[in-house]
């Protein structure tokens, strides 16, 4: 029992110490010029799709839960999203070349009709992303009408 509670008692020292580990979640500013619903005057309607749904880990419009300040939680959530950002990042659109955009556009496409994307495991946490079938359907019809269009 001795040990135990030493266990416990030391696991709860570190549990404290690691939330004074820094975690970088400063939003970089958005060049408008560059934000994929600027650039393609997206309608609203997508545009709320994609806020609900894919901003979190895509963009720098990020909002944080409330357990995403808790270490280390934290660090498991905050890789997630500098991974989707270097994947993929909707604010930044504009400084990507013609290869990556068309990239993008079919890889983002095919990952939401094969229910890849949004995320599984954010899926549990943020019910509002959790898409309805006709949802998804208007997604990747506004992306591969944008691949159509060849305008990119
Ligand atoms: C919880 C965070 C999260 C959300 C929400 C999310 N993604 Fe991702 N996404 C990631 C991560 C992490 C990766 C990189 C790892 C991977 O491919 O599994 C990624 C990768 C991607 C890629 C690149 C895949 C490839 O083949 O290179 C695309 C495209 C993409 N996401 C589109 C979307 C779209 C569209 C949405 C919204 C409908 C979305 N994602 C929502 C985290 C997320």
């Amino acid at each position: 029992m001795k040990t135990f509670k030493k266990i416990v008692y030391w696991s709860l020292i570190i549990l404290a110490l690691i939330q004074f580990i820094p975690v970088d979640r400063t939003l970089k500013p958005i060049n408008q010029k560059e934000n994929f619903v600027v650039v393609f005057n997206t309608p609203k309607n997508v545009e709320q799709i994609l806020e609900k749904a894919c901003y979190d880990c895509h963009s720098n419009e990020t909002v944080y839960p409330k357990y995403a300040y808790v270490a280390p939680i934290s660090w498991s959530i905050q890789h997630h999203i500098n991974e989707g950002r270097e994947h993929l990042n909707f604010s930044e659109w504009g400084k990507f070349n013609q290869d990556l955009k068309k990239n993008m556009l079919e890889n983002s496409a095919r990952s939401v009709k094969d229910y890849s994307m949004p995320f599984p495991g954010y899926i549990s946490q943020h019910p509002e992303a959790n898409l309805t079938k006709a949802e998804r359907v208007l997604l990747v019809d506004y992306f591969e009408g944008i691949l159509k269009s060849g305008k990119y």
